[in-house]
């Protein structure tokens, strides 16, 4: 009988890849998956750094889990193992396996050496992922395309590039070969994705994004290709005319503004300001026609007055987003911005944060009424 694996994801759609990449292997290996922990024989938790609150539920799940179901192998992977390393041990005493971002290939190799030892892989954040030969996914019509890992922004309230590591692009071919791969398999919309697929480079041929994207779009039986995520200073004239040029490409711009404050942006290491972030969009607008903007924007940043909130209303009102993801700041141990003082009162950022949705759903309510009537 084949073992049983039970594989829960946290956070964003890297790591909704990234579990997918670890089923693949896994699947190669000859286990199942199932959809319950009761039937499992290994549990692994790929888990999400980017807020604390993200990473404590994690951990909690898996707390409750080993108090219930005894004698599995149970892992916890991905980004909150690299932050949290040997102390996860501590906290989760029944805990097997810690494994961080770059080690998820040897996955099956330390789940076979859990039985008789616990097991800390932390090394290599830096290394690619190999290519596999099964394409696996979970959706049958849409699919994630890892096009790089990590990130050299270093923006300074994210845990990011220190638990994914530095910047490297997978080879042109070998994305191209997997698209191709998935069109086979009957999936006809993708999502290309990297921290900031704009500066994405090629290995090999050197390849930029906008190259990248001419090469994915030329293959047959693929219908649409979105990609996330932009970063405003990479972001440029040369993108905006593919979106509006490359048929298959969706006219969706992710674009995450962060701040309506300068001296926040600042502060934050966003490298641009509330004018060149504005005349960006205005660009992008008046060349891709019928194009969504949505965006990222963290409230509550340490040092954050009034009236900087204010700033970022007033931003808000003016550029009129189609949907935006609003974030409490979270200080992340490691980073620049921790070693600020966390100084904006819960409740204080829980009111901007509240404000703020109910701003950005009116907006949305608005425009998606604008759209249907057009
Ligand atoms: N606190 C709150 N939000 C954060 N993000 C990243 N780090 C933090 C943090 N420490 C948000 C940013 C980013 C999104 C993925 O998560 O808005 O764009
Ligand atoms: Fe984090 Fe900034 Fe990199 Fe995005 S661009 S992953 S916010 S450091």
């Amino acid at each position: 009988m084949s073992k049983k694996i039970y594989l829960r994801t946290f956070g964003c759609q890297m790591n909704v890849r990234d579990s997918e990449f670890i089923a693949g292997l896994f699947l190669e290996k000859g286990y199942r998956l199932c959809s319950s922990p009761k039937e499992a024989d290994v549990i692994l938790f790929n888990t999400c750094a980017v807020r604390e609150h993200a990473q404590t539920r994690a951990i909690n799940n898996v707390a409750q889990l080993m108090s219930k179901y005894n004698s599995r192998v149970y892992g916890i992977v991905g980004c909150a193992a690299q932050a949290l390393k040997d102390e996860l041990f501590r906290k989760l005493p029944k805990l097997d396996i810690v494994c961080g971002t770059g080690e998820i290939a040897r996955l099956p190799a330390l789940v076979k050496r859990a039985a008789n030892e616990k097991i800390l892989a932390l090394n290599d954040i830096d290394r690619p992922l190999p290519e596999l030969k099964l394409a696996y996914r979970e959706d049958g019509k849409s699919a994630y395309v890892s096009i790089m890992r990590g990130c050299n922004n270093f923006c300074s309230y994210c845990i990011v590039p220190y638990v994914r590591g530095k910047e490297r692009s997978r080879k042109v071919d070998d994305i191209s070969d997997e698209v191709k791969d998935l069109v086979r398999q009957g999936i006809r919309n993708i999502t290309l994705l990297g921290q900031n697929v704009n500066s994405y480079r090629g290995r090999g041929k050197p390849y930029n994004f906008i190259e990248l994207l001419e090469e994915i779009n030329k293959i047959d039986g693929l219908k649409k290709i979105n990609f996330m995520t932009s970063h405003p200073k990479d972001a440029n004239t040369e993108l905006f005319k593919a979106m509006r040029d490359l048929d298959k490409l969706v006219k969706h711009l992710h674009l995450p503004l962060q701040s309506g404050s300068d001296r926040i942006l600042k502060l934050m290491n966003r490298a641009y300001t509330t004018k060149t972030y504005s005349r960006l969009i205005a660009k992008a607008r008046e060349i891709v026609p019928g194009l969504r903007v949505t965006s990222d924007i963290i409230v509550g940043f340490p040092t954050e007055k009034e009236t900087n909130f204010k700033a970022t209303l007033n931003l808000v009102k003016a550029i009129r987003f189609d949907m935006a993801y609003i974030f409490k700041y979270s200080p992340r141990p490691g980073t620049k911005a921790c070693e600020m003082k966390d100084d904006v009162p819960q409740e204080l950022k829980k009111r901007r944060h509240r404000i703020l949705l109910e701003l950005q759903r009116k907006i949305s309510k608005r425009k998606k009424g604008v759209e249907e009537r057009r």
